[in-house]
């Protein structure tokens, strides 16, 4: 899959060699191309930031560097849809990524300053997407959560010792807790469960916790999915050993 990134700050993107994403960018699994504004400036001071009209705080990104340097990301990848990062876009998720890694290829504009021209985003920006409610200093993060997010769902990307399948939010769930040697840290052991070797019993406990956790941390998920007749059995029965245990009842939002 293509990946452009429009963005001032394209060193930020070192952060994308390491791991899972590095991995998939060296197998060509991926591929990054970084378009940076300022070199498509024409003053000699490489102006990339302008006064809004109507005065206020803060800068605009200039308009003409950011267009050319967006046409040529759109002349290079024509397949790709130009999706810009920014507090006021829909919430992403877990859902948009798997669409996302499903297409050819994605232009990531990430913006700077108090934000870009609302014409630039009206003739050249297909999609706004916001990673959470809070508010960066610049689209680059959120273009990596996003790259980081969508490059893992990808054929090749994963060994296959690790799987996204397994991930949470997959089935629509947190994750179950995860335990590793030793048996005893400090006075705390390892479920015995997942010691027995029972196949079935570790599936049920850990479906049990994936059920428990979510009620307890994100109850909106649940209202959202579906249960089945086994896991609302083993949701009821972890409501039941978890009530009245301190931290154990689900948060107020
Ligand atoms: N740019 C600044 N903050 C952002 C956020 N929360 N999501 C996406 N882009 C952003």
């Amino acid at each position: 899959m293509r990946f452009d990134v429009v963005t001032l700050f394209p060193e930020m993107f070192r952060a994308m060699e390491s791991g899972v994403t590095g991995r998939a960018l060296r197998k060509g699994v991926a591929e990054l191309h970084l378009w940076n504004p300022r070199d498509y400036t024409e003053d000699l001071h490489r102006t990339v930031d302008d006064r809004p009209y109507g005065g206020g705080p803060g800068m605009v990104m200039k308009v003409e560097p950011l267009k050319r340097a967006l046409e040529r990301a759109r002349a290079a990848a024509p397949a790709s849809r130009v999706v810009h990062l920014t507090p006021q876009g829909r919430r992403f998720h877990q859902g948009v990524a798997r669409e996302m890694a499903q297409r050819e290829g994605v232009i990531l504009l990430a913006g700077r300053y108090e934000g870009i021209d609302e014409r630039l985003v009206e003739c050249c920006v297909d999609e706004e997407w916001s990673i959470g409610d809070y508010v960066l200093s610049g689209g680059e993060l959120a273009a990596m959560v996003i790259l980081d997010a969508v490059i893992r769902l990808l054929p090749g990307a994963l060994g296959h010792e690790e799987s996204a399948a397994q991930d949470s939010y997959m089935n629509g769930l947190l994750d179950f807790p995860q335990y590793t040697r030793p048996e005893e840290l400090e006075g705390r052991r390892v479920p015995e469960v997942l010691r027995s070797g029972d196949h079935e019993a570790i599936r049920r406990w850990r479906l049990q916790q994936a059920l428990g956790r979510t009620w307890l941390r994100r109850p909106e998920l649940l209202a959202r999915r579906r249960l089945s007749e086994e896991e609302r059995e083993l949701l009821e029965e972890y409501i039941q050993t978890h009530q009245g245990v301190a931290g154990s009842t689900p948060r107020e939002e």
